[in-house]
């Protein structure tokens, strides 16, 4: 790997999943470039946070939660979308916070995740064969010549998307709405009459109390206006390279260099080549950053891959998210664990419990079955545990829409039930109340960790 670093230098080496067939070459170079004078969506000293707070995490004092759309879509962008999206990370945040009595650092999959990696470059409907659908800044999924075709002014529109949907995300986070004083009113509708819904209603009393006990002791609001607002970051896969570059920008009181298009990035499995483009743009950038872990990823090629991207060992800049599929997790994980422990690596190991438990249901849907997306959270939970490494966080696909993607759950969702809501651009999502059973089934695992702890420090 050469040592000199551009924002451009990935140009030099292989880059997987990035359209080629772009009609016009210089059509895409002149969006580049009117995208390099456009403003930062966000700025360096926030991205410089996120790291201060997964290093909590990496330390073990704090727990990642990051979740959003596999695919946002110039069609299901809506106010209320991403209220409902947002709410519902706010609700699981609070569930996790309570049982596992540590920070939550809340990351959305939002404002940016666009383009998609697909296992195939072309479609075959009907014995008609086109390009694949990548992703709404690239294509559009309609099934015709045309709508297959990249176009360069989708990065254009993706871009004022996700800086609309950053706007909105910073006004709840910061103007009232994430007031944990609201936290009554940050139920979703259709979750309210669900057994998660009633499990939200107690544990929202229960905080209303303790809110009410500590202003009777003089920590209120005024005296904490933390309060009254939360944290929250944007992440995406950073897929499309030519669209990173020119969102990267010098940060004039480090002198470092950022990419500005979102807090967190993170390499996609099919991506994390050591010696390809992906890995080449990412060491560059001083954002927090994260690597997906797969099934055929073995020890040394991690340790090798977290060299380059971490050299400098820092807490919090890299996040391992392992994705391996609820019957691999135990076969694969404790090597991958065992290698960045041994060998002093500060990484944040978080799990994706989706990709690898996606499968084709029989009437032709893409789904995840419930159980087996929880199985590999239990799993990550008890091996992380067993080699001595903090469970750090979960990365979901999730939306606050009520949708029937993944099957089970507390009300059973069948594959019958899938054509019922099945709205997602990509891959099939938790909806809200899945997503809560999720977030109380994680925190009794954390809670259970939580009381070993306690009862360790107590002998
Ligand atoms: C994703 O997060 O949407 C994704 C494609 O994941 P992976 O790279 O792990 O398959
Ligand atoms: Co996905």
């Amino acid at each position: 790997m050469t040592k000199q670093w551009t924002p451009d230098s990935w140009r030099a080496k292989p880059g997987k999943h990035m359209p080629e067939d772009y009609p016009d070459a210089g059509a895409l170079a002149q969006v580049e470039q009117t995208l390099r004078g456009m403003p930062p969506l966000v700025f360096a000293g926030e991205a410089r946070q996120l790291t201060h707070m997964l290093g909590e995490v990496a330390a073990g004092r704090a727990f990642l939660l990051q979740g959003g759309d596999c695919a946002e879509s110039f069609k299901e962008f809506h106010a209320d979308n991403i209220r409902d999206t947002f709410r519902l990370i706010l609700q699981m945040a609070v569930v996790l916070t309570f049982a596992g009595g540590k920070p939550v650092v809340k990351v959305g999959r939002m404002a940016g995740q666009f383009a998609k990696p697909r296992s195939s470059a072309t479609e075959t409907i009907g014995g008609v064969t086109l390009p694949s659908y990548r992703g709404d800044n690239i294509n559009a999924m309609e099934f015709t010549e045309d709508g297959r075709r990249p176009d360069p002014e989708r990065l254009l529109k993706a871009y004022g998307q996700s800086a609309s949907t950053l706007n909105l995300l910073r006004a709840f986070a910061g103007g009232g709405y994430a007031d944990l004083y609201n936290i009554h009113r940050w139920t979703l509708g259709f979750v309210d009459d669900s057994p998660q819904g009633a499990r939200y209603r107690e544990l929202s009393e229960k905080i209303t109390e303790a809110l009410t006990f500590m202003a009777a002791i003089g920590v209120t609001p005024e005296s904490q206006p933390d309060l009254h607002r939360v944290e929250f970051f944007t992440a995406h896969e950073a897929l499309l390279l030519g669209f990173e570059e020119a969102m990267t920008r010098v940060d004039s009181t480090s002198g470092d260099w950022y990419d500005t298009s979102a807090h967190l990035l993170w390499i996609g499995e099919r991506t994390r080549q050591l010696d390809g483009a992906h890995v080449e743009f990412f060491r560059g950038i001083r954002n927090p950053i994260g690597l997906k872990c797969g099934p055929t990823l073995e020890g040394d090629e991690l340790l090798r891959l977290v060299d380059a991207l971490n050299p400098d060992n820092i807490p919090g800049r890299l996040t391992l998210y392992g994705r391996f599929g609820s019957d691999k997790i135990a076969d694969r994980l404790p090597g991958l664990m065992q290698a960045t422990k041994r060998e002093g690596r500060n990484v944040v190991w978080a799990i994706d419990p989706m990709h690898g438990n996606t499968l084709t249901a029989a009437n032709g849907y893409k789904t995840r079955p419930f159980d087996r997306i929880l199985s590999e959270v239990k799993s990550f939970v008890e091996i992380a545990k067993a080699e001595g490494v903090h469970p750090g966080g979960v990365h979901l696909e999730m939306t606050g829409q009520n949708v029937t993607e993944c099957v089970g759950g507390a009300r059973a969702l069948t594959e019958g039930d899938l054509a019922d809501r099945y709205h997602t651009h990509c891959d099939p999502r938790l909806n809200g109340e899945q997503a809560l059973e999720l977030a109380f089934l994680v925190a009794e695992k954390l809670k259970e960790e939580r009381v070993e702890m306690v009862r360790h420090a107590a002998i």
